[in-house]
This record gives C-alpha cells, structure tokens and sequence, in this order.
C-alpha cells in the first residue's frame, strides 16, 4: 500500500513554503501519476456507501447547482429501541445516475485510505486536515467560482475535470464567497486535471471546476493552518494553566483592588513569557497541533466498525479521551466529554473512574448490578463518544471486536 509524504503533493517543501503557500496556486501535473492505488477510489465509494453505521451528515448531493434535501437518498432504520437515518445506497446511486454530484465530508472518519491521505498535512500543518471526496458524473458543472475559506489540495483520482482558478487576491475575506464571470475576468490558470494531478488553492483564491465527458472523482484535503494568534493564544492558555491563575478575582468597577490584582498578574504572566524557551516552545506547538482532535493517526474506521460488534465478553478499556465529572444528583452523574454533555447512572460514572491506566473490564461487567445487554449497550454508547474502546474478547463470545490494531 502507497503512503504518501507531503512532498509527494507539492514537490520542494521550501520552495512550496517561500513561494506558494497562502500566495498563490500551485499546478502539479502528475505529482501522483501511478502512485493512486493508496487513494480512496470508486470502489471504496461503494464500499463506505454499504456501511451502515456511516451517518447520513458525511454525504452530500447536489444537482443544477442546488443541494438535495437529505430524505431524498436516506432511510428510516430500527437502532435497539430508536429510530435512525441510515443512507439508501439505491437512491444515491439513482440521484448520481441523474446528473448529482455526490460529496463526501470528512471521509477521513470512516475510510483508511483517506485517513493515510490526511496524515502528511496535519504533519506539515501540525492541525487538522479534511477530506472530501467529490464524484461528479460525466457532463456536469460541477461548482460555479467561489472561494473557500481554507486551503485546498486537490488530487485528481478518476476521470478529468476542468478547473479555472483565478489569481489569489491581495486582500482576501476569511468566509466564503461566490462570484459571477464579470466579477473574475479571464482566469490565471484554466486545466483539465487528470489522474494523479495536484492542484493547491490558497484560502481566498477563486476557483470553479467542472467534469468532462467521464465520471470525475476528486479528493480535496482542506487545511486550515492556525495563525499567529491562535498559537499565541495557545501559549498564553498553556502559561497559565497552574494554581497562580486559578483564583476568581472580583473586578468591581473603578476598585483599585482588582487593578492592583490584576496588575501583578500580568506581571507574572509577563516574567514567564520572558523566561519562554522559544524553541521548546515551537516543539511543544508541533505537538499539540499534530495531536488535535482528528489531526493524529487514528483508525476511526476500524473503530467504528469495532463498536458494532462490541459483545458482552468484549474487553473495553478506557481512552485518552478527556472525560469532566460534574456534579451528582438522583443518582445520576453528570459527564461532558468532547463537547457532549451527558447524564449517567453513578455506577457508570464510577466505573469510568475506576479504568485509569491499562485497566480492562468485559461490557458484560462495566455497568454492575445491570442486566447483561444494559451494560454491553451503555458501553458501545461511550465507545461511540470516543470515552472507551476495544481491546479483544475476554472469552470466546461470538462477535467480538479486534480492537487495537
Ligand atoms: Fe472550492
């Protein structure tokens, strides 16, 4: 299986660093030319469309230029006792057959490849990095100019599509925008990209794309790297992260207290950003950055897959994964984790705290003093949430998951 280096896609890194980046467009014609097997295909497409437990949010249709309601291509399922939208690969397929474009957001959570594709970019960024797929069927426009607001990598996988890209503007809006053809005038770079093409497209950069006479399939890895006050912030965030700056301070209008106190924070503040080791510190920012939430080499796939066929003699243990407790009432916890607050029965809550380090229960035993399949479904619930995993079966029950690898 191919794995790919950032060079793969846009050649010399210092010279795509000093030149293109946040510049200008960057056209490289067979950057990937016989290098594709590695690459989500076609046939992963239909793979990843057959898997139910994809919801239907990564998918998008369009077709004439406008979006497709999401109950047009999607199916009512029984999930235990609730009721949940799972994709029809039928009418996907019906509504791409009749000239949609079809759009996959973030397959980087459900498909390897495209999960090994994103790995070189949240390295070279040391942030998150998207993958969408776009199919777009033969003899359609595919998207009138707009810009995006981060920046886009395409890599031609399938078919031709032709792209017009316009200059990279001087002053650029941080949204997105679209424009009509007066507006843009003759674009700088208009291509028909083929297989194994890299096309790179600063944020900002007007650009619009349509198939050609064949089935077109395209990836777009979107990078947003962080700016300076985003690691400034997060600097700052890091140097007070300690007991010095835990206190609720009362700032009361005109209180010279509070300006005093205030005062002497920020000259401690001050003293240790002077006493910052600048070098350690972009070492620390690396790190942090490539171990953002979805940045890190991850096998989400796998584990997603893994949690439904999460059995009662499945050994689960906890993540790294940040879970808060807060407080407790009518025995019941309640926990945030990864911006999901919930409320569980204490038990749960203190079973979650009881699994610190390498520890393992089976799901039929994480929840005591619960019916079996109660235990096996409140786990495959925090599993889901990222809060637990897989790590093999306890005994030999059927179904288990082979978590871990
Ligand atoms: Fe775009």
């Amino acid at each position: 299986m191919d794995t790919y280096s950032f060079e793969d896609f846009v050649g010399d890194t210092d010279v795509f660093f000093t030149q293109y980046f946040d510049r200008r467009p960057l056209l490289r014609r067979g950057a990937l030319a016989g290098r594709l097997a590695g690459l989500p295909s076609v046939r992963q497409l239909d793979d990843v469309l057959a898997l139910e437990t994809v919801p239907p949010s990564y998918l998008r249709v369009t077709k004439g230029g406008k979006g497709v309601p999401s109950g047009a291509y999607t199916r009512t399922v029984a999930r235990g006792a609730a009721l949940a939208e799972a994709l029809n690969p039928e009418k996907v397929y019906e509504l791409f057959r009749s000239g949609g474009t079809v759009t996959w957001n973030s397959l980087h959570h459900v498909l390897p490849s495209a999960r090994r594709l994103r790995e070189p970019f949240a390295d070279a960024f040391a942030t998150e990095a998207e993958v969408v797929v776009f199919a777009t069927p033969a003899r359609t426009d595919g998207f009138s100019p707009h810009h995006d607001s981060i920046d886009v990598f395409v890599v031609q996988v399938d078919g031709t599509k032709t792209w017009r890209v316009w200059d990279t503007p001087e002053h650029r809006r941080g949204d997105e925008g679209s424009y009509t053809p007066e507006e843009l005038g003759e674009p700088a770079l208009e291509v028909t990209l083929e297989p194994g093409d890299v096309l790179y497209v600063p944020h900002g950069t007007p650009h619009a794309a349509g198939a050609k006479s064949e089935l077109s399939l395209h990836l777009s890895v979107g990078v947003e790297p962080r700016r300076w006050r985003h690691l400034l912030q997060d600097t700052v965030a890091a140097l007070v992260e300690d007991d010095d700056f835990h206190a609720f301070p009362h700032l009361a209008d005109g209180a010279e207290a509070a300006v005093a106190a205030l005062t002497a924070k920020v000259e401690l503040l001050r003293d240790r950003l002077a006493r910052l080791d600048a070098a350690d510190e972009v070492k620390r920012l690396l790190d942090t950055g490539r171990s953002r939430h979805g940045a890190g080499r991850t096998r989400e796939f796998a584990r997603l897959a893994a949690i439904d066929t999460l059995g009662p003699g499945t050994l689960i243990r906890r993540t790294v994964t940040p879970v808060e407790f807060g407080s407790t009432a009518d025995g019941k916890t309640g926990l945030q984790v990864a911006g999901h607050r919930l409320n569980v029965p204490d038990a749960v809550a203190d079973a979650l705290r009881g699994l610190d380090g390498e520890r393992t229960v089976t799901a039929a035993e994480f929840f005591p003093g619960v019916p079996e399949a109660r235990s096996v479904g409140v786990a495959r619930g925090l599993a889901r949430l990222g809060v637990l995993e897989a790590v093999g079966a306890a005994r030999g029950a059927a179904g288990t998951a082979d978590g871990g690898h």
